[in-house]
């Protein structure tokens, strides 16, 4: 078996690929609560903005953000996916594409956006990888946002039941879903990785059928530092800024928005 970009890939894009997925995220339509926090926290001009929202999904965020920038530009590794939202938008532009290896000229965004955490889906070299073609294709002063999973969540170390009694019912009931639910945790549990960094984890979502990357704020500060980002501030899941330096143990994800 390939190393661990491929493993993960391997998971990760046949899960977002799957027809309920496609059909999850091409029914979502509005921003998250503290999406909308953190946009009226930056301020920003968004009449003015060229944006680059990767990994779109359905075309939630394309809904909610399109009609209100200068220039917008969609795009998601899965094609399914793509070709949902293109089908939700006609006019508006979506493409096909990773964002480990953009084919935007350098400088041509004033903002990017990587929503829900979508940049937790790849291994960690593909991470630092997506960190720099991000900060190649914003105009200087441009700003990178996204979301990106909470290592110092409270319930981090309950994973994969985060806590709740949900899933164990689940996994007990006699259904498809329980069956499927319980064959990806076989498959995929093995391929976790811990590391002082951060660890890339099954937990429950997609019925355990992904590996997702779960990261300190501290940590993650410090890979935008390390590929050339400054002013990075951090925002707990409802959008109220948070200290870097802390961990957001309520947070099961933070918001990074950080300027190029
Ligand atoms: C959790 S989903 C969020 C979808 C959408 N942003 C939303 O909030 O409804 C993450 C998305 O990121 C996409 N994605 C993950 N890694 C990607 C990559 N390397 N390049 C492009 N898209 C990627 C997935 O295909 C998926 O559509």
């Amino acid at each position: 078996m390939g190393g661990e970009s491929e493993r993960i890939d391997a998971a990760n894009v046949s899960a977002y690929a799957s027809d309920a997925s496609v059909s999850h995220y091409a029914a979502q339509s509005s921003l998250q609560v503290g999406e909308r926090a953190v946009l009226d926290a930056l301020g920003l001009d968004l009449a003015g903005t060229d944006l680059l929202d990767l990994g779109i999904g359905g075309g939630r965020t394309t809904a909610a953000l399109a009609p209100l920038v200068a220039g917008y530009v969609g795009l998601d590794y899965v094609p399914e996916l793509a070709e949902r939202a293109r089908a939700r938008f006609p006019g508006v532009r979506v493409e096909t594409g990773d964002a480990r290896a953009l084919e935007h000229e350098d400088a041509t965004f004033d903002l990017v956006l990587f929503s829900f955490n979508g940049i937790d889906g790849v291994a960690h070299e593909d991470r630092l990888q997506i960190l720099s073609e991000v900060r190649r294709v914003l105009r200087p002063g441009g700003r990178f946002w996204f979301s990106a999973h909470n290592r110092g969540w409270s319930r981090f170390h309950r994973l994969p039941w985060q806590g709740r009694p949900r899933p164990g019912r689940v996994m007990l009931r006699k259904s498809y879903e329980a069956w499927r639910a319980r064959a990806n945790r076989r498959r995929l549990r093995p391929l976790e990785v811990h590391t002082d960094e951060y660890a890339i984890v099954n937990d429950e979502a997609h019925d355990y059928g992904l590996l997702l990357y779960y990261v300190a704020p501290e940590a993650q500060v410090r890979q935008l530092e390390a590929a050339g980002f400054g002013d990075v501030r951090v925002y707990d899941q409802w959008g109220s800024p948070v200290d870097a330096g802390s961990t957001s143990p309520e947070s099961i994800w933070l918001h990074y928005v950080a300027r190029s």
